[in-house]
């Protein structure tokens, strides 16, 4: 019924030579019973589309502005994504929440303006190590999808949802799949009280996934794919994960 996805975040990682044998790597171990996409840095977005077209595998960028466009330096407007092709953009990610202390308010309004662009945008949500001891993981992450869904003007049921733990990031401290398939629940099913249509929206787990724990993870009812983070940097380990999501 939902199609599997798997996207992987390449953060602030990559070279115009490691990217091409990335992504050499990726196109020929196609077919994939999984959609396949790379969410990279934006300088790379020409290069990736040059390189991608044409190909089932799809490309996004990592952030996206709030905003149309304007005196915003440094920022990347949702239109200037669609001209590069792109399916997805990122919001929200936790990197961005702590380092650029972007509030649940900001990440709606990108949510948003990808959304009018026509760019799926991929709305991480997830709690801190503090917070899930303190019991307050379903509240905080209730409380991000909705301020996302419910200032969102477009249809709310075309957005992607990733849940991200914040202590599984980089750490190599997954989530059983238990606790995400737990939160998964949850998610799915506030997905489905406020569009109606939870049930075919996809919800990806992010945080340590690794080629050894994909398949596990995968198979969870409510976790439809990942974003992968670290081991997407590395052809084999991708493509096995990717080969996991079937
Ligand atoms: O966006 C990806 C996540 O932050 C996961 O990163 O796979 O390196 O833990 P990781």
């Amino acid at each position: 019924m939902r199609r599997k996805l798997v996207v992987g975040n390449w953060k602030m990682h990559g070279s115009r030579p490691a990217n091409a044998e990335l992504l050499a790597a990726l196109m020929a171990g196609r077919p994939y019973a999984a959609d396949v996409a790379v969410c990279v840095p934006h300088v790379f977005l020409s290069e990736t589309a040059a390189t991608l077209a044409g190909t089932d595998l799809r490309w996004g960028a990592q952030d996206v502005s709030e905003h149309e466009q304007g005196a915003y330096t440094g920022e990347v407007s949702a239109a200037m994504l669609a001209e590069c092709g792109c399916r997805y953009a990122i919001v929200g990610h936790s990197e961005r929440r702590a380092y650029h202390a972007e509030s649940d308010a900001v990440v709606a309004r990108k949510a948003q303006a990808a959304l009018a662009r026509g760019v799926t945008p991929i709305v991480c949500v997830g709690e801190t190590l503090e917070q899930r001891d303190a019991g307050e993981t379903e509240a905080v992450v209730k409380r991000q999808l909705s301020a996302v869904i419910h200032q969102l003007t477009h249809c709310a049921s075309e957005i992607v949802v990733a849940y991200e733990p914040v202590w599984a990031i980089g750490t190599g401290r997954t989530a059983t799949p238990e606790q995400a398939q737990a939160v998964h629940a949850v998610l799915r099913a506030q997905l489905q009280a406020a569009t109606g249509r939870g049930q075919t929206m996809r919800i990806l787990y992010g945080g340590s996934v690794k080629a050894d724990n994909a398949a596990t993870l995968f198979a969870q009812p409510d976790i439809d794919g990942g974003l992968i983070g670290g081991a997407s940097l590395k052809a084999a380990d991708f493509i096995a994960i990717c080969r996991a999501a079937a």
